[in-house]
C-alpha cells in the first residue's frame, strides 16, 4: 500500500469559546449566535445534505459551472500551486478540478475536525499523488497556515458563497486577509451567489424536505448537549426570509411561546415569536462583487456564470504595486 501523503495540523481555538459566545450573543439585542457553531459533526452532515437538495440551487449550480468551465479554470490557475481551501470540510467541489490542476499541495481548513479528517483521508486514498496538509481551525477568525509549507505560488479556493455569510464590511476585511495570505501573484477562485427572484432565494433556505430547518435547529441541540442548555426543541421553529433592503437571506430560530431557557447559571427569557438570528447570506451582482474585490486590492481576471445567472465563480489575482 502506498504511503499516504497526509498531515494534520490542529490550530483550533479553545474549547470554552462556545459557552462564552452563546451567552454574549443571547444577551445582545437582537439576539444572535455565531453561525460557525452550526458545524458540529451532526451539523456538518446536515449541511452536506443541504448541498444535495434540489431546492438548494447554489451548490448544484456552482458544481455545474466548475464542471463546464474546468479546462478554462485550470488553465487560468498557477501551476504546481499551494492550493488552500478555507472551510473545505468535505473537499467535494475541489475534486472536480484537482486532478487536472495537479497542485503541489492541498491545504483544506475546517472547524469541524472529524469531518474534515475523514474526507481528507478518503481523498488521499483516491489521489495518492496528492500532498495534503489538513488544518483544523476557525478560518473566520484568522487565516493562518501552519509553518514549514513550501514556498509555492498560492491559490485560495473559497466556494459555496461562504463570503456571503460575512457582513459586507467584514467580507471586505476577509478579502484583504486572503490577499495578504496569497501575496503578490497569488490567486483567489471564489464562488458568489447572485441576486435573483426572491422566491427562488427563499426556497433555497427553506427547502421542502425540511433539511435546512433541521440544520438550523440542530444548533439548539448542540447547545443542550455541549453547554447544558435546556432548549425545548418542540417550541422552536426555523424562520428564514430574504431581506431585499440588505440583499441578504436571514436565518432565525423563533420561539413559539413565552419561555425561559437556562444555560448554566444564566437565564434567558424569550417572548412568543422572539427570534435568535443565526445566519446571513448576502447576495451580490457580478459587478458589485468585482468592486468589492477591487477594494481589497484584487485584480479581476475572469468570471464564470451559469446560463440561468444564478451563481458566479470569480478569479482574482493579487497585484501589489
Ligand atoms: N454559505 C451557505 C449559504 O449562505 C451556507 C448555508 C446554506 C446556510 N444554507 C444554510 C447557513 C442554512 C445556515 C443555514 O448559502
Amino acid at each position: 500500500m502506498p504511503e499516504q501523503k497526509i498531515h494534520f495540523h490542529d490550530m483550533h481555538s479553545t474549547a470554552n469559546d462556545l459557552l462564552e459566545d452563546v451567552i454574549t450573543g443571547l444577551g445582545k439585542s437582537p439576539r444572535s449566535i455565531p453561525p460557525k457553531y452550526f458545524y458540529d459533526e451532526q451539523g456538518s452532515q446536515l449541511f452536506d445534505r443541504i448541498t444535495q437538495l434540489e431546492d438548494y440551487y447554489p451548490a448544484r449550480t456552482e458544481i455545474s459551472i466548475l464542471q463546464k468551465y474546468k479546462q478554462d479554470i485550470v488553465q487560468s490557475l498557477n501551476k504546481h500551486c499551494l492550493l488552500i481551501e478555507p472551510g473545505g470540510g468535505s473537499c467535494s467541489k475541489v475534486r472536480i478540478f484537482i486532478n487536472d490542476l495537479q497542485p503541489g499541495m492541498y491545504v483544506p481548513m475546517d472547524i469541524s475536525k472529524q469531518h474534515m479528517l475523514a474526507s481528507a483521508k478518503q481523498m488521499s486514498k483516491q489521489m495518492s499523488w496528492l500532498d495534503i496538509h489538513a488544518v483544523c481551525n476557525d478560518f473566520t477568525l484568522k487565516l493562518k497556515l501552519p509553518d514549514g509549507l513550501p514556498d509555492a505560488a498560492r491559490v485560495v479556493f473559497f466556494p459555496g458563497s461562504s463570503i456571503g455569510n460575512f457582513q459586507p464590511s467584514a467580507a471586505l476585511q476577509y478579502l484583504l486577509d486572503i490577499s495578504n495570505l496569497l501575496g503578490n501573484g497569488g490567486q483567489l477562485l471564489i464562488g458568489v451567489d447572485l441576486k435573483k427572484d426572491k422566491n427562488i432565494l427563499e426556497r433555497a433556505y427553506n427547502d421542502s424536505e425540511g433539511v435546512t430547518a433541521e440544520f438550523n435547529l440542530n444548533l439548539l441541540t448542540r447547545l443542550n448537549n455541549e453547554i447544558s442548555a435546556d432548549f425545548d426543541l418542540q417550541t422552536w421553529s426555523h424562520y428564514s426570509f430574504y431581506n431585499s433592503e440588505q440583499s441578504r437571506i436571514e436565518m432565525h430560530l423563533q420561539s413559539m411561546c413565552d419561555q425561559v431557557v437556562n444555560i448554566g447559571d444564566h437565564e434567558f427569557y424569550f417572548a412568543e415569536n422572539e427570534k435568535i438570528h443565526t445566519e446571513n447570506s448576502y447576495k451580490y451582482t457580478v459587478e458589485e462583487f468585482q468592486l468589492l474585490g477591487l477594494e481589497a486590492g484584487l485584480q479581476v481576471d475572469k468570471v464564470w456564470v451559469d446560463d440561468g445567472k444564478l451563481f458566479s465563480i470569480h478569479l482574482f489575482t493579487v497585484k501589489t504595486k
